[in-house]
């Protein structure tokens, strides 16, 4: 049974800066959330029920916003603000535990990974990025990915990677994973036969990137353990799932829906535009407002 994800949340944001001098990039929010607090709803939505935190002691802020703050909501009922005060209260869904744990060196994503393994033990667990935002707009909110990636996991066994069809021009940003067919079906699995990190769009073996979403085998441990530093110096993750293949099947996942990715300015504006477009609450009025200003800079 996997109830528990590891979130790395270590990283210190540069690419965001200078938002994130002194906030964690994981805390700027999209619409009136932090990036944060989405990852751990989609985590509980997939049955989650143990998180592990890979954090740094520049991100307190992260710690605060899941714990109870009775201050604020002593306040929030004085005032009878009774909807902020169930908002407060609801950040960490019931039932999930959310334990910290920091690593000390940047030694990269394979590094933080590997941190877990004294709290998680030697058993199967899910990766999940706090970068990337993944939602399906479309679908009932009692499924998603993550869900199914689990669930393919515990039927077969297979350790599960989610991968997004990409533009090959951005292949350098991203793990790209090689398949025996050429077609990978939407919301199917297939085994991967090489995994890499970040190569120039000539040498990737495909146009599917992997988009921050992992479902593993506890045999990952040992090849992390055994991976040495790599690409940037790091500890790389892709390296230590390229030694899991030639162990034991693990198979690419194609996202139902689409990648939110939030780790770079632009895509992080655009995420945000989307979000508050589709949100229930603000869409509506948004859109006429955006269309109005869209308007006034085209004329
Ligand atoms: C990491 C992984 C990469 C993956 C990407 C997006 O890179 O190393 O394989 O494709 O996340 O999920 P980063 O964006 O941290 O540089």
């Amino acid at each position: 049974m996997i109830n528990t994800a590891i979130i790395p949340v270590a990283g210190l944001g540069t690419r965001m800066l200078p938002a994130t001098k002194a906030i964690p990039k994981e805390m700027l929010p999209i619409i009136d959330k932090p990036l944060i607090q989405y990852i751990v709803e989609e985590c509980a939505l997939a049955g989650i029920t143990n998180i592990v935190l890979i954090t740094h002691s520049s991100k307190n802020s992260i710690e605060d916003h899941f714990d109870v703050s009775f201050e604020l909501e002593s306040t929030l009922e004085k005032r009878v603000k009774r909807q902020l005060l169930a908002e407060v209260q609801s950040i960490v869904p019931e039932n999930l535990s959310i334990m910290h744990i920091r690593q000390g060196k940047p030694l990269g994503l394979g590094h933080a990974i590997l941190i877990g393994r004294k709290i998680v033990g030697n058993n199967p667990f899910a990766v999940v990025l706090p970068d990337v935002l993944i939602n399906r707009f479309d679908c009932d909110l009692s499924s998603s990915n993550l869900f199914d990636m689990i669930h393919r996991y515990e039927t077969t066994g297979h350790s599960q990677v989610m991968v997004e069809e990409i533009d090959l021009q951005l292949s350098e940003s991203y793990g790209i994973v090689d398949l025996d067919s050429s077609k990978l079906a939407v919301g199917e699995s297939e085994a991967i036969t090489r995994i890499v990190e970040k190569p120039q769009p000539s040498k990737a073996p495909s146009n599917l990137a992997v988009v921050g979403r992992y479902v593993f085998s506890r045999s990952i441990w040992d090849m992390l353990e055994d991976t040495p530093l790599g690409l940037g110096d790091e500890i790389q993750l892709t390296d230590a799932i390229d030694k899991l293949l030639k162990h034991e099947m693990v198979e690419a996942y194609k996202i139902i829906g689409k990648s939110h990715d939030c780790g770079t300015k632009e895509s992080y504006f655009l995420t945000n535009i989307e979000y508050i477009l589709r949100s229930q609450r603000f869409g509506e009025e948004f859109s006429v407002k955006a269309e109005k200003l869209i308007n006034e800079f085209s004329t």
